[in-house]
């Protein structure tokens, strides 16, 4: 059966670069996409007061329909976006209070899209993913650097982890 993939967009505006890209991509090969600012996730909280806003009912259902999760982020200040960030941080509520949420991301497969204005970044920009997907008993697939800038130009979009 083939894997059913998302993409998850952490963007801190609607119309930019990483809509834009994510946009083609999820066009070019039929991908779904959850956009992160279309929800209310607040920061971790230690004594999870915030555990009715919507970060438990989304993850559910990522969890629930999508084996791949492809986290695409923008470069801001030399790692992942904010929104982005805080919904990693919240990944601690399924290792604390939804913990049988939590082991169901077990095996299943995690990719990044990162874009700038370069052409390549650091390979220590994913160290994060990587190690949260380690952590979280995932299978890290790869990640894939975009220039924002010279995006129009690519005829066909390659991800070498599909
Ligand atoms: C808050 C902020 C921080 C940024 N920091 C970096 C950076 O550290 N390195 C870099 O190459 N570009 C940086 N940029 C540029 C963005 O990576 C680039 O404009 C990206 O395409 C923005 O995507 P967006 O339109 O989805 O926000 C930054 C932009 C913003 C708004």
């Amino acid at each position: 059966m083939e894997s059913k993939k998302v993409i998850i967009v952490g963007s801190s505006r609607n119309k930019g670069n990483t809509t834009r890209i994510i946009e083609s991509v999820s066009k070019q090969f039929n991908i779904d996409v959850v956009n992160l600012s279309q929800y209310n996730i607040s920061y971790y909280d230690y004594e999870s007061k915030n555990r009715d806003d919507d970060f438990i009912p989304l993850i559910k259902n990522i969890i629930e329909k999508y084996d791949t999760l492809i986290f695409a982020t923008p470069v801001y200040w030399y790692s992942m976006s904010g929104i982005m960030k805080v919904f990693f941080d919240r990944f601690s509520d399924l290792i604390r209070i939804e913990k049988e949420t939590g082991r169901r991301l077990k095996g299943k497969k995690m990719a990044v899209i990162s874009n700038s204005h370069d052409s390549k970044i650091e390979n220590e920009f994913y160290i994060p993913f990587r190690k949260s997907a380690a952590y979280l008993g995932m299978d890290y697939l790869g990640d894939q650097h975009f220039n924002a800038d010279q995006f129009e130009k690519i005829d066909e979009i390659k991800l070498d982890f599909i």
